[in-house]
């Protein structure tokens, strides 16, 4: 037959396509996300669908199905398994995103250490040669018997080499590198990228073999490539954190086996990633005392509680406008906590630049943030350090009151099991606390109460 080829648009974000060109995205209504590719119609999906021979399948009683194969491999690291859900399903299909240099191939080579104890590993590296993974494998002190490097980046020959050798687990670095050959548009595009994740997808399905696949991230910190990835996969985990500081937070942003709450800190360094145990006092180190401008709170990420420490800086704006930033914090929240310091009150924002800065590169986005971030502000404003040995917590709603939060008593005891001698929190929440630790509470109904409580 003779090959047709014709030129569509698809969006690098959703995956829509179209026929013509567009500023637009009619699918999910991005700008500039249209990208012309090339396809071949005499064979696209036809060839693509004749590489899985999956037999028909038939119901079967909800009652018969067996569970029991969905048992875990753990990876060695219990911050990794934690964010996992308990460990890789068999079967599944995995997702590692982040920005470049954040440590994605690290912590893949590093697992295979333990992993390789008990597993056959395939690694597939399509970014790195052969050698440079073995150096990279000497400086992590990774030296498994069982682990195989394959740098290939046709999809079909790794999954030909799937099915051949069989091994209990692959690794594909990245996903973008990947190319199936049918397909005349070049590697990392829409379609290359979907098409090679479907076909990982299917073999690990059909083989029970477990994949990871590294996925990066563009730059607006999205999954390069469409959104379309994330609903294939069975589970996606993001790579956090500052580049410059060592901290690097493990995030499940989807999970089908797992809670998506959990997160996993490690440590940057020489010998790759450390699991960071005590993730409140890693990210209070090194903070500064009788300064203003500074406030300690405790967030919960999943289960976990977390103490953060919280940066305000309110100084005369030097502009027409006074400047806002915020990092690690909603900006459009700071604005409105900013109002409403304002309003409700009398905390004269209005002629001055305000800055915010979550230390430790983790991002907060529960309410319960909002009074300490309200609280290193005001500090700032006032020139006035918050006590060393206090920790807020409490949401502010517009009418400057304070609302209670879930799961206070986990949080206070946290505060406390850290040495924080007192703990500023909504009136509300004193019911939710029934065995007092060696912690003073000060229930308070407002911002200007918190303030008051909080003062040295
Ligand atoms: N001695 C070292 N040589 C190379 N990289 C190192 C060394 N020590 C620490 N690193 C860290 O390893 C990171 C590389 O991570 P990597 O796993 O390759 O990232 P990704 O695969 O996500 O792009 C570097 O950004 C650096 O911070
Ligand atoms: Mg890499
Ligand atoms: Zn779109």
């Amino acid at each position: 037959m003779a090959a047709k080829i014709k030129s569509i648009y698809v969006c690098s974000e959703c995956g829509f396509e179209s026929a013509k060109w567009a500023g637009k995205c009619p699918g999910c209504g991005q700008w500039n996300t249209m990208q012309e590719e090339i396809r071949d119609t005499s064979v696209g999906k036809g060839a693509v669908s004749t590489i899985s021979h999956t037999p028909t399948a038939q119901p079967m009683r909800i009652r018969e199905i067996d569970t029991e194969e969905e048992a875990r491999y753990h990876t060695g690291l219990t911050e990794l398994d934690r964010v996992l859900g308990g460990g890789i399903v068999k079967g599944s299909l995995i997702l590692v995103s982040g920005e470049p240099g954040i440590g994605k191939s690290t912590i893949l080579l590093q697992i295979c250490d333990f992993l390789g104890q008990s597993l056959q590993i395939l690694y597939v590296s399509g970014e790195e040669s052969a050698r440079q993974i073995k150096l990279r494998a000497a400086r992590l002190g990774v030296n498994s018997e069982n682990l195989y490097i394959l740098t290939e980046t046709d999809v079909q020959a790794v999954v030909e080499q799937m099915r051949q050798t069989k091994p209990d687990l692959v690794m594909i670095d990245s996903i973008q590198t990947m190319n199936m050959t049918e397909l005349s548009s070049s590697p990392g595009s829409v379609t290359q990228v979907r098409e090679c994740t479907n076909a990982i997808m299917r073999a690990a399905k059909l083989l029970e073999i477990p994949a990871i696949v590294v996925g990066h991230v563009n730059k607006d910190g999205a999954i390069a490539g469409p959104k379309v990835l994330e609903h294939i996969v069975d589970a996606v985990l993001y790579f956090e954190g500052d580049r410059q500081m060592s901290y690097r937070i493990l995030r499940a942003v989807k999970n089908r086996y797992g809670s998506t709450n959990e997160i996993g800190v490690f440590d940057m360094g020489d010998k790759g990633l450390r699991q960071v145990e005590n993730p409140s006092q890693a990210m209070l180190e090194g903070r500064p005392k009788h300064v203003s401008g500074t406030c300690v709170t405790c967030v919960m990420e999943g289960s976990r509680p977390i103490l953060a420490e919280i940066q305000g800086l309110a100084t005369a704006t030097g502009f027409g406008n006074p400047r806002r930033m915020a990092t690690g914090f909603d900006y459009n929240r700071m604005a409105l906590l900013l109002a409403v310091l304002e309003k409700r009150a009398g905390y004269y924002f209005s002629n001055l630049d305000a800055y915010l800065n979550v230390v430790g590169g983790l991002r907060l986005d529960e309410p319960a943030v909002d009074l300490a971030v309200a609280m290193s502000l005001v500090s700032s404003l006032k020139d006035t350090p918050v006590r060393d040995d206090a920790i807020v917590f409490g949401e502010i709603g517009l009418a400057g009151e304070l609302r209670s939060v879930t799961h206070a008593e986990a949080r206070v005891t946290e505060a406390a099991r850290l040495g924080f001698q007192r703990c500023v929190l909504p009136a509300h929440c004193l019911r939710q606390i029934s065995a007092p630790s060696d912690i003073k509470l000060y229930g308070v109904h407002n911002v200007r109460e918190a303030f008051e409580a909080l003062m040295e």
